[in-house]
């Protein structure tokens, strides 16, 4: 089968493709590298041994996209691209709803013209706000304090709609948690450009002298140890629930011992949180970090960061009941293998 993963020069798209490429199909990539690089392009093509085919275009591009879509015939589509950091959002609100919202109604509709409508949208644990009780199930309310959080809202309503209005779309939403790690290899990772705003891109950066110490944001939360709390999952975990979201949609992508697929081409559209279930806070993850890579990452308490909450972690039975995915991978491995990364690249 093939895909298209617009979005897929980045983080998440990378190791999707990976695993995509690994279970013998193939993908077409859509990204404007605003967060990312050809690099990580170039690092997919050696860890496969194989070119891949790629385009650096918008998804707002609708002519383009009609060219690839012409070009190409695809069977799902894989949908990560978008601007992604809070705090960016707040200061550029009019580029995230541009990007964001146009970018996906652009991409819809060129997916309608060519009869394509099977779709996996990536979306994000920031739709739930702030908590109201733990761990948050995907009927927990919603609620957006930012314009980031806004776009994600308004992209689930859109499909939801288009769903319910049109016949033959099957649309899988996934909310994830806060995904880490790299791949075993160490070849592909995650690198953002400039100073990172999330919490393991930093500890890498610490522990390997690019910056001095690591500020964790508030030491007086209502937490095991007065520090955040969130649900981390290892980016191959992740990576691998996309593959199974589109078991779930009738496409047999990889074999599963447990799911029979003649009897779950599931129409409409599907919501599902993608976590580990388990809080970690940031002192733990920063111990596990010491621990496994025998580094040492210096510390300084520092205010809470506005906006943050103290703890966030998911209920998943919802994702494992449908379509058997459970992360199996726990800190360590999220720690070893985001150091790996880093001292490989
Ligand atoms: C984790 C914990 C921080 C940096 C973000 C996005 C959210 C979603 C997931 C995409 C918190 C603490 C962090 C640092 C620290 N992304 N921290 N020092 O805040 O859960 O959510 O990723 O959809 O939208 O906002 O992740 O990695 O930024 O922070 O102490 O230098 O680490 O306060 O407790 P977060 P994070």
């Amino acid at each position: 089968m093939n895909f298209l993963i617009p979005g897929g020069a980045g983080y998440i798209g990378i190791h999707i493709a990976f695993l995509l490429l690994d279970s013998g199909h193939d993908v077409v990539i859509i990204d404007n590298f605003s967060n990312s690089s050809s690099e990580s392009i170039d690092d997919l093509e050696n860890l496969m041994g194989r070119k891949i085919t790629f385009y650096q275009s918008n998804i707002s591009d609708e002519t383009e996209l009609n060219r690839i879509f012409t070009k190409h015939s695809f069977d799902a589509v894989i949908h990560l691209a978008a601007l992604k950091s809070v705090s960016e959002s707040i200061l550029k609100p009019n580029e995230y709803f541009k990007n964001n919202c146009n970018g996906t109604s652009c991409l819809l509709s060129v997916m309608r013209s060519f009869g394509v409508k099977n779709l996996i949208y990536s979306s994000s644990a920031t739709v739930y706000g702030i908590p109201r009780y733990l761990p948050i199930d995907e009927k927990h309310p919603l609620s957006s304090n930012n314009p980031y959080a806004e776009t994600k809202l308004k992209i689930e309503e859109e499909l939801r709609s288009i769903s319910e209005a049109e016949d033959g779309w099957k649309i899988v939403c996934l909310r994830y948690f806060n995904p880490v790690g790299a791949h075993e290899s160490g070849l592909i990772g995650e690198n953002p450009r400039g100073i990172p705003n999330n919490l393991m891109p930093h500890i890498v950066n610490v522990a390997n002298g690019e910056l001095p110490h690591i500020n964790i944001y508030g030491n007086d939360y209502d937490t095991i140890d007065g520090t955040g709390v969130r649900d981390y999952v290892h980016i191959m975990d992740l990576s691998e629930s996309h593959l199974l979201a589109l078991n779930y949609i009738g496409l047999k992508v990889i074999n599963h011992e447990d799911i029979e697929l003649s009897s779950i081409a599931k129409a409409g559209f599907h919501i599902f949180n993608i976590g580990t279930g388990k809080g970690c806070s940031v002192l733990e993850l920063i111990r596990t970090f010491e621990e496994v890579n025998n580094v040492k990452i210096p510390y300084k308490f520092a205010s809470r960061r506005p906006g943050d909450v103290a703890s966030c972690y998911a209920d998943v039975h919802r994702s494992a009941q449908a379509f058997k995915w459970i992360a199996t991978k726990g800190v360590e491995e999220m720690c070893s293998s985001a150091w790996n990364f880093k001292i490989r690249s």
